[in-house]
């Protein structure tokens, strides 16, 4: 695989989240998405087919920087870049799980939803952070909020947010990319709808432009 981003929040404005039930799906899915002009996906390790997809990803989508998320245990780390993953995403964190992430040499986004976890990242040397449960945590006033008391610390919201609130979100200064499954409709991923997935996610990618992340 090509070299490892600099930052998982660089990478693109908009990253899918993707959770994978059936492997074989991945590599199209993945096509798609990368087609619609969104490179950087990551793959959910809350199925069984996850690792295979993220191997079948990184194996025959060269144009994709696929990473993991939903990692919550630090074994998971190493079997996550073993299958390819270039970064690794985590809806908290603790400090076990901390230090396996910084020892994969891979970049990280652990997160939080409140200012204290901010801090105690920020303590331990880490400022670029997934805010999770974007929506249900309080939004992008939440998020602002933030930015006034913790302006070093830089986020990737995710968890409910759509093509209508991620505008309001990478508007903040504090926001580089914000995550979401609204380009991947059960559905349209069910009837193996690619077509569709590649329009969602031409929308998506249109939603940050102007904008640099
Ligand atoms: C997650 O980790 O589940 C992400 O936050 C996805 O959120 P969404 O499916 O609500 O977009």
């Amino acid at each position: 695989p090509s070299s490892l981003p600099a930052s998982v929040l660089d990478l693109a404005p908009v990253v899918p989240v993707v959770v994978i039930e059936d492997a074989s799906d991945a590599v199209p899915l993945a096509r798609a998405l990368v087609a619609g002009g969104l490179p950087a996906i990551e793959v959910t390790l809350r199925t069984p087919a996850a690792l295979e997809a993220i191997r079948g990803i990184a194996r025959e989508v060269p144009e994709a920087v696929v990473g993991a998320g939903t990692v919550i245990r630090p074994g998971q780390v190493a079997e996550a870049v073993a299958a390819g993953s270039r970064f690794l995403v985590s809806p908290g964190w603790t400090d076990v799980l901390l230090e396996a992430m910084r020892a994969s040499g891979v970049p990280f986004l652990p997160g939080v939803s409140t200012a204290s976890e901010v801090v105690a990242l920020l303590e331990r040397g880490v400022r670029e952070m997934k805010f999770f449960p974007a929506q249900a945590a309080g939004g992008a006033a939440y998020l602002k909020s933030l930015s006034g008391p913790l302006p070093q610390a830089r986020f990737c919201p995710t968890g409910g947010i759509g093509a209508t609130s991620a505008p309001d979100y990478l508007a903040l200064p504090n926001v580089s990319c914000v995550g979401g499954s609204w380009m991947l409709p059960q559905d349209a991923v069910a009837a193996r709808d690619w077509d569709r997935v590649e329009a969602l996610a031409r929308e998506a990618a249109a939603l940050s432009a102007g904008g640099t992340c």
